[in-house]
């Protein structure tokens, strides 16, 4: 690995704010993002001229497919008010929001610009779920991959029957990380599925109740996951439970540098480290329990930050489909090959575990617009280091986040390790 350089200035993050993730009718992914961009704008802690701002920096996978509309980025600046600066679209699929943050801190570093805003959205709701699956498919090898019948849950579903094989890892592994981020989604006012899977369970009896049919008889949240009718198996072992949502939403965040970062900012964050990487699709891969873009991405950030995973108090990681979080926490160092499973069900990535993993709900509760996910990582990593994520804030002292943002199925990687300094 080529040895990953350290920026030529200083960059750190003095404003963050979000849309509510969610499906939206009648809103584009322009009201969407300048919703998150008014959000941060509200966020910086100083008063501050947003005519300071010198270019804008956007993740999207897909508006052409998903909403008709190409050349996105000069529209957003435009809803913004930041035209005619420089406005560029960041495509790398589900990473396609960490790419733009790893790039707009490049052009800081650089000494090209002083503030830039970075943002990330997707509108994938005005297409049937269907077609949404089509058009993620085209994330993937469309030569290879596509005409054999993948799909994305199948794809991830291939990954899950492998790492269960290799482990001994099983569904109910699966579902207790489902569990765990609804657990944490509970918390977020922003999450699209913002409630414990225990309260959807409740609530289907409910509405059962009131229709006059047969009240379901599930004892507790694990017996509701393995009912075929209330979680359907969508690619096995993955069920509804197991997958991200179809989602709409912007995410949105104010990166300066350093020298000017206290201006802006009481309690600025500072890029630590970042590591990006790519490879080939995954029919082309050696193994399916491991994505070796993000061992690498993170072994990147990690070398950059002069830290280990053991350092990292916290992550927010691309958990697109449960299994995904299981492998990211391997990939990333926390826990040995073949051991985050164990890791999952002794409660170690929960809460108030040793290694807190997607304190937001993750994008399987808090929701996965593609093209903004990345960002969203950021805003709740802005907001834990900073002690204002209200009640799912972590309790004890806090000095490194880390976000984990994998494109399609891991053809890219981008890791960005946060810093809080006293
Ligand atoms: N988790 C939990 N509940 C979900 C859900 C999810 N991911 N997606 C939908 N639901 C709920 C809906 O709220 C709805 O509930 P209701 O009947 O009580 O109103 C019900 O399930 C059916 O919703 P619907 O939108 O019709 O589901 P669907 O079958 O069209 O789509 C999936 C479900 C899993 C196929 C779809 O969410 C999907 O494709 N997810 C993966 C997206 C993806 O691949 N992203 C990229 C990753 S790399």
């Amino acid at each position: 690995m080529a040895e990953q350089h350290k920026l030529a200035r200083g960059v750190a993050l003095v404003g963050a704010g979000m849309s509510k993730f969610g499906a939206f009718k009648g809103k584009s992914s322009r009201d969407l993002f300048v919703e998150a961009f008014n959000e941060m704008l509200a966020s910086v802690d100083q008063p501050f001229d947003p005519n300071q701002i010198e270019a804008l920096f956007v993740g999207n996978y897909s508006s052409d497919l998903f909403e008709g509309q190409g050349h996105l980025a000069p529209i957003l600046a435009s809803w913004t008010g930041l035209n005619p600066l420089p406005a560029v679209r960041v495509e790398d699929a589900c990473a396609s929001a960490g790419a733009a943050v790893y790039q707009g801190i490049l052009a800081v570093a650089s000494g090209m610009y002083d503030v830039v805003v970075v943002g990330g959205v997707e509108k994938m709701t005005d297409l049937p779920t269907e077609k949404v699956t089509d058009t993620l498919a085209t994330a993937a090898d469309t030569q290879f991959e596509i005409p054999a019948g993948f799909t994305f849950p199948g794809f991830y579903a291939a990954m899950a029957t492998s790492y269960m094989h290799a482990y001994g890892a099983t569904p109910e592994t699966l579902m207790k990380v489902g569990i765990k981020n609804h657990n944490n989604g509970s918390l977020n006012e922003k999450a699209q599925f913002g409630a414990k899977i225990s309260t959807l369970m409740e609530a289907r009896k409910a509405s059962a109740a009131k229709k006059g049919l047969p009240i379901p008889e599930w004892k507790d949240e694990l017996e509701f996951l393995h009912d075929d009718k209330a979680n359907p198996v969508i690619a096995w072992p993955l069920r509804l439970y197991d997958c991200s949502p179809v989602s709409d939403g912007a995410a949105v965040v104010l990166l300066v540098s350093e020298d000017l970062a206290k201006k802006f900012s009481d309690c600025p964050i500072y890029i630590a480290g970042m590591g990006q990487a790519s490879d080939g699709a995954l029919h082309d891969r050696k193994e399916l329990n491991s994505i070796p873009s993000a061992r690498l991405a993170g072994q990147k950030a990690y070398q950059m930050a002069g830290v280990g995973p053991e350092d990292i108090d916290f992550a927010e990681v691309h958990d697109c489909f449960t299994i995904a979080e299981l492998l990211a926490t391997e990939d990333l160092g926390f826990f040995e090959r073949g051991t985050a499973w164990k890791a999952a069900e002794n409660g170690e990535t929960s809460r108030d575990g040793s290694k807190p993993i997607n304190l937001s709900g993750g994008l399987k509760s808090k929701g996965h617009p593609v093209g903004a996910s990345g960002v969203g990582q950021v805003v709740e990593v802005w907001k834990q280091l900073r002690g204002q994520a209200g009640e799912r804030q972590i309790k004890r002292p806090l000095k490194y986040g880390l976000t984990h943002n994998v494109g399609g199925t891991g053809q890219t990687c981008v890791v960005h390790i946060f810093e809080k300094r006293d």
